[in-house]
């Protein structure tokens, strides 16, 4: 694969070289940019890639350029690169930054893919959704996805507008699990385990159901329809979590968060 930098190397960045690197990707292939010193011996001590405080002469050892600063350093850093990114990939894991916006500050010529990916990609285990513009090509499409691979699942989308809809359902999504988790560990304590034993059990529970449904040939309804015995104690459960209105919960708070992922495309444009 051509060398790759990553304008900005923090968290998101990192866990991306992490991945790149434990898929075999070669360090000296890797730039990264920092402002700072320390971070730049850090992330040479860590990772052994090339760093530097140059955006500039980052962009021009490199055909593929990942954008990971934070959504609103996001102009000022284009408007520096601009000028020499004419023929390379440019790839933006910001939240809510649109291809339209990039395109007007990188040029209209610009070949973008647009990410969505999500914290447990910090571990190898994200979700994360792709939209590319007109301008990319095949073989820039394929290095995207191999990058977004390297930190878990990655999926392309053809409608820049569903991106707000990953934000929802991957982007946002683990703290719906996490509030989830929570929640199954607080009502388990009230009924009388240890906090420790109520949160592994719960913790390990959402591991192997997520695991189970991957990898089974079931679809997750009959899943679980297959743990809810007529008569038995799951049913009761289900019963009550169907007559709270969870589903209608659930489908509100995901349009909320799409709606608010929209207006901060619009602030930000
Ligand atoms: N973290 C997540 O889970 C997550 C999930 C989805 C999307 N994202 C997206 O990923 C992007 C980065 O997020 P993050 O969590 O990785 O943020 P972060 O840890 O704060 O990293 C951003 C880095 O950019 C550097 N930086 C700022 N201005 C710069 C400049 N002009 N030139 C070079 N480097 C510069 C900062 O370092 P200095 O200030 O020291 O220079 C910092 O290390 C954001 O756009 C965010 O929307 C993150």
């Amino acid at each position: 694969m051509s060398n790759i930098c990553f304008i900005g190397a923090g968290n998101m960045a990192q866990s991306i070289i992490g991945g790149l690197l434990k898929s075999g990707s070669r360090k000296e292939s890797i730039w990264a940019t920092a402002r700072s010193e320390d971070k730049r011996t850090n992330l040479a001590d860590n990772f052994g890639v090339n760093t530097t405080d140059n955006n500039v002469a980052a962009v021009e050892a490199c055909r593929i350029i990942i954008l990971a600063v934070k959504p609103q350093m996001m102009f000022g850093v284009c408007e520096e690169i601009a000028p020499y990114i004419q023929g390379k990939l440019v790839i933006s894991v910001a939240a809510g930054i649109s291809c339209e916006s990039l395109e007007k500050w990188l040029g209209k010529n610009a070949a973008i893919v647009r990410c969505m990916p999500n914290t447990p990609s910090l571990i190898g285990q994200g979700a994360c959704g792709l939209y590319a513009n007109a301008n990319t090509n095949t073989l820039q499409k394929q290095a995207a996805q191999a990058i977004l691979e390297a930190t878990g699942k990655a999926v392309w989308v053809d409608d820049e507008a569903l991106m707000h809809t990953v934000t929802a359902v991957s982007g946002s999504g683990p703290a719906y699990f996490f509030l989830f988790l929570e929640a199954m560990t607080q009502a388990a304590v009230e009924q009388g385990l240890d906090q420790h034993t109520a949160q592994s059990l719960a913790i390990q529970t959402a591991k192997g159901a997520a695991l189970l449904a991957e990898q089974s040939d079931d679809n997750l309804e009959t899943l679980r329809k297959k743990v809810t015995s007529p008569g038995g104690t799951t049913e009761q459960a289900i019963l009550s979590f169907e007559h709270s209105g969870l589903r209608g919960t659930i489908n509100k708070a995901m349009a909320a968060c799409a709606e608010r992922s929209k207006v901060m495309a619009e602030e930000l444009s």
